[in-house]
């Protein structure tokens, strides 16, 4: 059974109805049914900054607290969904934060995490306000999953700004309706 892990990236509150979390529900919508969910908002996580240790201790402890949440939700998902405005043409903080912790958990002894990764599809549904100028972050992405690798569904993009704005986006929103169940290994 296919099971979509959402991670939602956005530093706006809690509630405050983000554009790109819009064209994700409006992408979801089209799952069929018994396909698992799972929702979770980066910025309610609380963990310490990744520390690199791959020289020196060379391995980490199994994570705790929330992070171990995170790894957990990760490690349960069929598809990972990395839900993100453009911030600055690249990856919010809270979204950078949780792919640095991906180096630790390659080097959590008996986690397999590179294989495990390797078997999960990463998508890509982001809200900006220039295609052409997110294309670092879409690099970004896509390079991540080749790095596993992992295979990358491409990118949904919309015209995002103030919450709302997304449903003037005629094209994103009808992309959503297959993004996520045709995943074409688009060119990013
Ligand atoms: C800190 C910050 C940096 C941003 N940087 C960019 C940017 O580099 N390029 C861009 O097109 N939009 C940028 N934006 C605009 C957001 O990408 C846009 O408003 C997006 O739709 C917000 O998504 P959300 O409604 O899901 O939070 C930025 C917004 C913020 C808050």
């Amino acid at each position: 059974m296919r099971h979509f892990l959402f991670l939602l990236a956005t530093a706006r509150e809690a509630g405050a109805d983000g554009n790109t979390e819009r064209l994700a529900r409006a992408a979801a919508a089209t799952l069929p049914p018994g396909t698992v969910q799972t929702w979770l908002r980066l910025a309610d996580f609380r963990f310490e900054p990744f520390v690199d240790q791959r020289h020196t201790v060379g391995t980490y402890p199994p994570p705790t607290g929330d992070l171990a949440r995170l790894l957990e939700a990760t490690l349960a998902c069929t598809d990972l969904v990395l839900v993100s405005p453009v911030y600055w043409y690249s990856f919010p903080a809270a979204l950078k934060a949780y792919l640095d912790q991906w180096s630790a958990w390659l080097r959590v002894p008996g986690l397999n995490f590179r294989q495990v990764m390797g078997a999960k599809r990463l998508h890509l549904i982001v809200t900006g306000g220039d295609r052409a100028k997110a294309q670092p972050m879409i690099d970004s992405a896509r390079l991540c999953a080749e790095f596993f690798p992992m295979p990358f569904a491409g990118v949904l993009f919309g015209q995002g700004g103030a919450p709302g704005a997304i449903e003037q986006d005629a094209a994103a929103l009808a992309a959503a309706a297959t993004y996520l169940t045709e995943s074409p290994e688009a060119a990013a």
